[in-house]
């Protein structure tokens, strides 16, 4: 049976952290999807298109392989998307004790509507400080980002920076 599973997030924007858990997700699972999805607790720096765009050419210059999908997704439940494509799982990154209980109800809940199991991964130590939120934080201060982004994430940011 193909396992498939779902890594979610806001990507807002995509991190290198981001890329090694999908790096390493995608060697567990048979097909992956790579989920925008729209959190209405945060305020986004980026539309969700340009989201998809950033992430879908980060996965294909970090030439990660396996089979890596990348979709968005902005209406109703996170699980109503897992069982339309048939995924089980969801993984996500847990980088501290913050994350552990941010997630923890997610789980939780995700499980009880759906059956949907959360997988946890934790990341790479050179990564475990970087955030979508820290990213956007140091670019708007006219900070260097290259090294916590993917290099089309950081050409895009530079650009855009005021
Ligand atoms: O990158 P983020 O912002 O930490 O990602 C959070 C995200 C988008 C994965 C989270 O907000 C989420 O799971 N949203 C789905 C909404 C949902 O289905 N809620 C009900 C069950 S928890």
């Amino acid at each position: 049976m193909t396992s498939i599973a779902v890594v979610p997030g806001s990507f807002d924007p995509v991190t290198l952290g981001h890329l090694d858990v999908i790096e390493r997700a995608a060697k567990i699972f048979d097909e992956l999807h790579v989920l925008v999805v729209h959190n209405p607790d945060k305020e986004a720096l980026l539309p969700i298109t340009q989201r998809v765009s950033l992430l879908s050419t980060a996965i294909e210059q970090a030439g990660l392989s396996g089979d890596i999908r990348i979709a968005s997704w902005s209406v109703g439940l996170l699980v109503d998307y897992c069982v339309d494509v048939g995924a089980k799982v969801l993984v996500k990154g847990i980088r501290s004790q913050v994350d552990v209980a941010y997630e923890t109800p997610m789980a939780i809940m995700n499980r009880s509507l759906a059956g949907v199991e959360t997988v946890f991964l934790l990341p790479d130590p050179a990564h475990a400080h970087v955030s979508s939120s820290l990213v956007r934080q140091v670019a708007a201060l006219g900070g260097d980002v290259s090294p916590y982004v993917p290099p089309v994430v950081a050409a895009y940011l530079e650009r855009s920076a005021p």
